[in-house]
């Protein structure tokens, strides 16, 4: 099949990418490289350094191209950029994908799989694992992005006819992970900690997150290109709290326990909770996480290892 891939030289995209053409599918990447690397794309995707919100240029690359598939993961990350910036956010994370979206819909893309999120979604739950049924009050702007998205994918659907799968992930994190963001709090204690620099833990760090491996990830995206007919919300998450003392302890484990549990400032508006069911996805699906933290966090840990 010939598909796109927008954010393909970003973490999670980059991996996809490689999954993609592993299994024989033709891929095309879009990315303007503001958070991803030309290195991670994989030299057998035709490759357009490309912005989203350059919507005359994405529709002559659509038209050229015709791909059939479309996953879609282009997008400003940064939950506190979006709320510094909620204007920049909203251009990039909304307008850029209606645009996509409207374009995939006109050059009759089959299927787009969209990278939504499910921690920023729900916000603060008392009902955790939290289930795609609970109702969605996002905290930031950039949940607010995601969730709109979701909407107008599920309004293409019903009025044009656009299937679509939206995959609402938890705290994703592996190799790759770009560490000088404020994102990605696994990639960010991993470097410092290989520099022998000690991490702060932001407030008490008792904070939960739901942790989930990037190939758990990839393999969440490839189950909704192969169960092709199915359509909707589904989240991808591993169904445990971790908080981030936990997350602490378990990375400094591969010191040898080196380092001091130090604390700063807590972060005014930070989420508290956040645990994801991912009941539906395993019915529809059969995909569940194969990776449990211990496990991703190791397998991180080598791969930052060998950079260093
Ligand atoms: N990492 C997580 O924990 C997580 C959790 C939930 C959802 N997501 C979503 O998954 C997707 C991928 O995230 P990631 O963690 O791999 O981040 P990433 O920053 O590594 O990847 C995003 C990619 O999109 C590119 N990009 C950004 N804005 C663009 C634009 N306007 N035009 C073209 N390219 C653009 C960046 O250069 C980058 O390569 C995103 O949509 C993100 O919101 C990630």
């Amino acid at each position: 099949m010939k598909i796109l891939v927008t954010g393909g030289a970003g973490f999670i995209g980059s991996h996809l990418t490689d999954a993609l053409i592993k299994k024989n599918h033709k891929v095309l990447v879009i990315d303007n490289l503001s958070t991803g690397f030309r290195k991670n794309v994989n030299p057998k995707a035709r490759f357009y350094k490309n912005d989203l919100t350059d919507h005359k240029k994405i529709e002559a690359i659509l038209k050229k191209e015709k791909p059939e598939v479309i996953f879609h993961l282009a997008a400003q990350i940064d939950v506190r950029k979006s709320v510094a910036d909620p204007v920049f956010d909203a251009n990039s994370n909304i307008l850029a994908s209606i645009n996509l979206i409207k374009l995939a819909s006109l050059y009759k893309v089959k299927k787009i799989i969209f990278s939504s999120t499910g921690g920023a979604i729900y916000g603060d739950t008392k009902k955790r694992p939290t289930s795609e049924s609970e109702s969605e009050w996002p905290l930031s702007p950039y949940g607010i992005a995601k969730l709109t998205i979701d909407k107008f994918l599920n309004y293409y659907r019903e009025i044009h006819g656009l299937n679509f799968v939206s995959l609402r992930y938890g705290n994703v994190y592996g190799p790759r992970q770009n560490p000088h963001g404020e994102a990605g709090v696994v990639a960010i204690f991993l470097n410092k900690m290989l520099k022998g620099q000690q991490p702060v833990i932001n407030g008490h760090g008792k904070q939960t997150r739901d942790y989930v491996f990037v190939e758990d990830v990839v393999n969440a995206n490839l189950l909704a290109l192969k169960h092709f007919q199915k359509v909707g919300i589904y989240n991808v998450g591993a169904g445990k709290e971790t908080d981030v003392n936990q997350l602490f302890r378990e990375i400094n484990r591969h010191f040898g326990g080196k380092f001091k549990e130090s604390h700063g400032l807590a972060k005014i508006g930070e989420q508290k909770t956040s645990c994801l069911s991912f009941a539906k996805i395993k019915r529809d699906f059969g995909w569940s996480p194969k990776t449990n933290f211990p496990g991703g966090i190791k397998k991180t840990f080598e791969w930052f290892s060998g950079k260093q």
